[in-house]
């Protein structure tokens, strides 16, 4: 069976939650495409020519979740070359035998349009960078908040603006907004919808 979950949305909306808990649910391999450019964005020199060389190893490094190579990452992805290095990849993944969340940008808008599902994750910038502050470890993150929210902001507006694979929904995606929603109405969300189109 081939089914595809496309999960896109902003900086620490809750995609990656969400994705973990739906491949789990469903027994479906899943991808967080993110890690693709964040890897690409840190290992430094030729960006397209990182693309086109990643290896499992550039992928386990441990210090891809950094402010750093958030930042590093989407200004790779302004790049078409780079894009278009990891494109292949992502398809074949996403319409691998036996089901495939993938959660990034532009899945359900340029990587597999053909998704059985497609939820577009959001939450204020406020939220999502208080998230990001969290998972960095509160008082003990490297980064105040209200450089977390800049840098989020900042994120969110190259994103969606630029040329190549901008972020935004795909016309026949299901938004969910978890400003107000707990992690488990949000999954519970997800996880409806696919139940309804499996
Ligand atoms: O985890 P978080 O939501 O902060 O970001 P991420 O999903 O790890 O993605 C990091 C950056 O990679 C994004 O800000 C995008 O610029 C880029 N990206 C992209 O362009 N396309 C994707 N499918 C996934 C990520």
């Amino acid at each position: 069976m081939r089914f595809t979950v496309a999960i896109d949305g902003p900086a620490a909306a809750g995609k990656g939650t969400i994705s973990r808990a739906v491949a789990d649910r469903f027994g479906f391999a899943h991808l967080d495409t993110g890690a693709l450019y964040r890897a690409v964005g840190v290992k430094g020199g030729d960006p397209v020519l990182a693309a086109q060389t990643l290896t499992p190893e550039d992928l386990a490094r441990d210090d891809l979740r950094t402010l750093e190579a958030g930042q590093a990452a989407s200004q790779v992805a302004v790049i078409p070359e780079v894009r278009a290095a990891l494109l292949a990849f992502q398809r074949r993944f996403a319409r691998r035998e036996g089901g495939a969340v993938l959660d990034g940008r532009d899945i359900g808008t340029v990587i597999c349009p053909e998704a059985e599902v497609k939820l577009y994750v959001t939450a204020s910038p406020e939220i999502r960078a208080h998230r990001r502050w969290l998972e960095l470890g509160g008082n003990a993150a490297p980064e105040p908040f209200e450089t977390i929210l800049a840098q989020v902001k900042e994120r969110d507006a190259r994103d969606m603006g630029r040329a190549d694979a901008p972020l935004r929904p795909a016309n026949d995606a299901l938004q969910i907004d978890t400003t107000s929603l707990s992690i488990d109405e949000a999954v519970a969300q997800a996880i409806a919808a696919v139940a309804a189109r499996l």
